[in-house]
């Protein structure tokens, strides 16, 4: 079975992207698939990688790929210049890209439109998904309780004193459509708003201001059956390191010290129960399919409100989701076959 593994991207995060992609290469049982990497560059070109000694090449140039539809779901190379000629037949198409043009609806719809299978989420889930603002209101719509939070626009910006008196202090600002916690702050003066408006506001044209929840982080993962039942893992929690203050982009990636995993979270059974429910409710309501990561805040009063949910989660070393499916019983290639699967049904 060939697999074409998607990775790189031009969003922000591209590098946790290729660590992602490295992981899901070693996974890949050779026996089973023949894989075929294919790097996206940060300006949005595709091209062929190789995987070798446990590590993707990012070429910078070579042979340019483009999906064209239409033709049975082949991929054709397109040299520039001379004729377009067709590659291998890709019998599915595993996007490893986090974030927008890659987890957000973009790339779906292209394998939709050219019919090559996929693994994991398509258009609408995949959209709603990446969208926080989006994705708030059909929390909101379905009952599920999440953080409040004002939807901001450029050249629409409310006042902090009126924020202030919507959510409290202190608040975050985080761009509506970026992972990772990129151009993420965290705001308790007006200073500190006017400088987290111009860092959210360089990532995305739609920011949101969101209540500070004082919370446990707590995950679990969603994985479909070709069948359409929702396998729900046990819970993990994150503990960002005090130093962080909250699970920053450097606290996940860059300090190795940053944050801790603890699988499965400590909780009573029937609060794990509760999360483990709305995980499910949270993923119908945004439409999603195949699978995505649910992510939580459990308050010190049992209150559980619903973060986001990532429908191409980390795959880094460092990552919850196969953490938490590792807990279930379900291993790393256990939890590809079973997305391939799903991909194929
Ligand atoms: N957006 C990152 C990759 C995650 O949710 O794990
Ligand atoms: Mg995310």
């Amino acid at each position: 079975l060939r697999i074409a593994v998607l990775f790189g991207g031009r969003s922000a995060e591209h590098d946790v992207s290729v660590l992602s992609a490295t992981i899901v290469m070693n996974a890949l049982d050779p026996q089973k698939y023949d894989a075929l990497p294919v790097f996206v560059s940060r300006d949005g070109q595709w091209l062929l990688s190789a995987f070798e000694g446990g590590e993707l090449s990012k070429p910078t140039n070579g042979t340019q790929l483009s999906l064209i539809p239409g033709c049975k779901g082949r991929l054709f190379a397109l040299p520039e210049g001379t004729a377009a000629y067709e590659l291998p037949k890709i019998d599915i198409l595993f996007p490893v890209l986090h974030g927008l043009h890659g987890e957000d609806g973009a790339v779906q719809g292209l394998a939709e439109v050219a019919r090559v299978p996929l693994v994991g989420c398509g258009i609408l889930g995949s959209a709603n998904a990446l969208d926080k603002d989006v994705a708030k209101r059909l929390f909101n719509e379905a009952g599920i309780p999440a953080a409040r939070s004002v939807t901001i626009y450029q050249n629409d910006t409310p006042a902090f004193e009126e924020l202030e008196q919507a959510l409290g202090l202190p608040i975050f600002i985080k761009p509506a459509r970026q992972g990772s916690s990129v151009g993420v702050s965290k705001v308790s003066t007006q200073a500190d708003y006017a400088a987290a408006l111009s860092e959210g506001f360089r990532h995305d044209s739609k920011l949101l201001a969101e209540e500070f929840i004082k919370g446990r982080e707590i995950e679990c993962a969603v994985l479909e059956a070709p069948d359409g039942s929702l396998f729900v893992s046990t819970t993990g929690e994150i503990v960002p390191a005090e130093s962080h203050g909250f699970y920053s982009y450097d606290a996940k990636y860059i300090d190795e010290d940053g944050a801790a995993l603890r699988v499965p979270a400590q909780m009573p059974p029937d609060v794990e129960d509760e999360i483990r429910a709305f995980a499910v409710r949270a993923f119908r309501a945004l439409g999603c399919d195949g699978m995505a990561r649910a992510d939580f805040f459990l308050t010190a009063e049992g209150r559980i409100l619903v973060n986001e949910l990532n429908t191409i989660p980390g795959f880094t070393d460092i990552s919850m989701y196969s953490k938490v499916m590792g807990a279930s019983g379900v291993s790393y290639p256990q939890v590809i076959d079973r997305l391939v699967e799903h991909g194929l049904a």
